[in-house]
């Protein structure tokens, strides 16, 4: 794990933003207005985030296990990190963000993988905060790859079974494009589900959980910061005393 300079910010935030869904029904509007809204959560929280000094935020915005959901909704989920990037890519170069992206791309659509390549190719200079993105992203997936990758490298030759360790497999899952902070320290699910659906396991070993009862359109940089205040005062002892 690494520290966040002498602050007791956590470095690396990952947020489960779920309640979409529940807050457009509650309006008797559609699904889709959820996640409509639910982007503009993603703009004031990242914005609040790279205010406090995080250096990473993961936002789960497509599971791999998303794709169950009725067709349109996945199609209107696959668009919204074109729309995101078009509206916000600006005000992402002015807070010095760097976007990022895990996940496996082969099954996203062309059209959104470009725009994601293009917001990543935009902001890759910045060296503020790293906004990652979790997009047909699966944690059990991503560490059978990483296993056929070691396995791969085993066979031929190029490792000893006996050396892995953690920091190889570190090295094979997909948060190693944020390295060094790909051990999570805080996880904020939203909506007040208390799980963590199959998002980054390893990685969320040590990490602390915050659940807020609040559908995650209705999620803003205040309750961030109450998330970041509670953290402050949490122990943290990594199986030691
Ligand atoms: C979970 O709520 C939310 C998602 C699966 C999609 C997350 C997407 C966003 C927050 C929009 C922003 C995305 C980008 C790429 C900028 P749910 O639909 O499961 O809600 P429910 O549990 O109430 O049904």
């Amino acid at each position: 794990m690494v520290e966040n300079g002498e602050t007791n910010t956590p470095a690396h935030v990952a947020m489960i933003m779920d309640g979409n869904g529940r807050w457009a029904e509650k309006q008797g509007k559609a699904r889709k207005f959820g996640h409509q809204e639910g982007m503009e959560a993603v703009r004031r929280v990242t914005i609040r985030a790279s205010e406090r000094g995080i250096k990473v935020l993961t936002l789960y915005a497509f599971s791999t296990e998303n794709w169950k959901r009725p067709p349109q909704e996945v199609h209107f989920l696959m668009q919204l990190p074109i729309r995101f990037f078009d509206r916000f890519v600006p005000e992402l170069q002015e807070k010095n963000v760097r976007v990022n992206m895990i996940g496996f791309e082969e099954k996203v659509p062309s059209s959104t993988r470009k725009a994601i390549q293009k917001a990543m190719d935009q902001t890759k200079d910045n060296d503020g905060m790293i906004l990652n993105f979790a997009f047909n992203y699966g944690s059990r997936a991503e560490i059978v790859r990483a296993t056929q990758s070691l396995c791969e490298r085993a066979l031929n030759g190029e490792i000893n079974i006996s050396e892995i360790n953690e920091e190889m497999i570190e090295q094979h899952l997909m948060t190693e494009s944020i390295t060094p902070f790909q051990d999570v320290d805080l996880l904020i699910r939203s909506s007040g589900e208390q799980r963590l659906s199959n998002f980054l396991l390893w990685q969320n070993a040590y990490s602390e959980f915050y659940f807020s009862d609040l559908l995650w359109p209705d999620f803003d940089g205040d309750i961030l910061d109450e998330a970041l205040s509670c953290y402050t005062n949490r122990q943290r002892r990594y199986g030691a005393v």
